[in-house]
């Protein structure tokens, strides 16, 4: 009788798990069908927008790529890329700096006859050019001092005289008026001392040794008459001799050609920025310099070395002790009178 239940109870059980698989059977087919048809019908509505994907798609590789092309480049450089970059831009910072002009102009007046002062001035021309400085090459009758030297004077210019001398050592008829104003401007009270002063410039003269009182008459004028007047010699006074027999260099082209070499060096000196070298016996603590300028004065003995002179190869000597700057200093002027006193007191006792 137990059996029986048991076996009955057993068949219940297996009936009713086989009807419960059945219809589990059932809802999972409907799932299955409805995923089917909703993903059918998702690459449908895909397959149909279709072009707009596409588009999509397109719109936004070419945003990325120009993103890429304009801004990405820059972070990927590598350390070593970037370090080398990083001169230049110093470069171009001191590009900056140096872009401070110095020299802005040159200017080459001449008073020439035959045409051989005229020749040298357009060399000289040529010259500066080719150092990448403005030059112009200008007939003194051509230029009045009166109404524009002065200019010369805050333009940041370079005046040179190539200027010939003729009978009795005077100028040449293109330089007589400039000559002339030049001399009364420099004892003139209405100008002052210091009219030209801040003009920078340079004269080379031409003449022949055998007019023995008159040689180069007009180049030592005109330097001494724009002395006079305050402005700056650059450099001594270049002469060139006629005379073969005596010319310093064997003749006159040869002179010109040393001095137009020690001119141009100048020239780029001025340019850069250099100032005048001082002789090593400025005032006490006011040259920041002066080591500097010892050492350079055991190297250079030629009176030429430096950037502004004060007078002509012969006289720069002595003309030295009478440059604009010698002024006596009162500081010295008291240790002078101190060391007298000094000296005065050990003599009595
Ligand atoms: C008639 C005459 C007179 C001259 N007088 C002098 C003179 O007094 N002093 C001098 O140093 N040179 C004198 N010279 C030399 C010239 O200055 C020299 O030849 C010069 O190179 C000429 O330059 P230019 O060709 O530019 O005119 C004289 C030359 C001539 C022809």
């Amino acid at each position: 009788m137990c059996i029986v239940l048991n076996v009955h109870t057993m068949l219940f059980l297996v009936i009713l798990s086989s009807l419960s698989c059945t219809a589990c059977g059932a809802a999972l087919q409907d799932d299955m069908s409805e995923l089917w048809n909703f993903t059918e019908s998702c690459l449908l509505t895909l397959w149909q927008s279709r072009i707009y994907l596409y588009t999509a798609a397109a719109v936004v590789f070419g945003v990325w790529f120009t993103i890429n092309l304009l801004f990405v480049k820059k972070w990927t450089l590598s350390p070593v890329s970037l370090k080398a970059r990083k001169p230049v831009k110093k470069q171009e910072v001191s590009g900056d700096v140096e872009k401070v002009i110095h020299v802005s102009c040159v200017k080459v007046f001449y008073g020439s006859q035959t045409g051989t002062g005229k020749g040298f001035s357009n060399e000289i021309a040529e010259c500066v050019r080719a150092q990448g400085i403005q030059c112009e090459a200008i007939d003194m009758k051509e230029y009045d001092p009166e109404d524009r030297l002065v200019e010369e004077c805050t333009s940041k210019t370079v005046c040179v005289f190539v200027v010939a001398t003729y009978t009795d050592g005077q100028p040449t008829e293109s330089a007589e008026w400039f000559c002339k104003w030049l001399e009364e401007a420099s004892t003139d009270f209405r100008y002052g001392k210091t009219y030209l002063k801040g003009m920078r410039y340079a004269v080379f003269g031409l003449g022949n040794s055998v007019y023995v009182s008159h040689y180069n008459t007009v180049s030592k004028n005109i330097d001494k008459w724009l002395w006079m007047l305050s402005a700056s010699r650059i450099m001594t006074r270049g002469e060139g001799d006629d005379n073969v027999t005596k010319s310093r260099h064997g003749s006159v082209q040869a002179d010109f050609q040393a001095w137009k070499t020690t001119f141009l060096s100048r020239l780029q000196a001025l340019a850069r920025g250099e100032k005048k070298a001082c002789s090593g016996n400025c005032k006490k603590d006011s040259c920041k310099n002066k080591k500097k300028h010892k050492e350079e004065a055991g190297s250079s003995t030629n009176s030429e070395e430096e950037l502004m002179e004060s007078s002509s190869e012969s006289e720069s000597s002595s003309e030295e002790e009478l440059s604009h700057g010698s002024v006596i200093d009162m500081e010295d002027l008291g240790n002078a009178m101190n060391h007298m006193k000094k000296a005065k007191v050990k003599t009595k006792a």
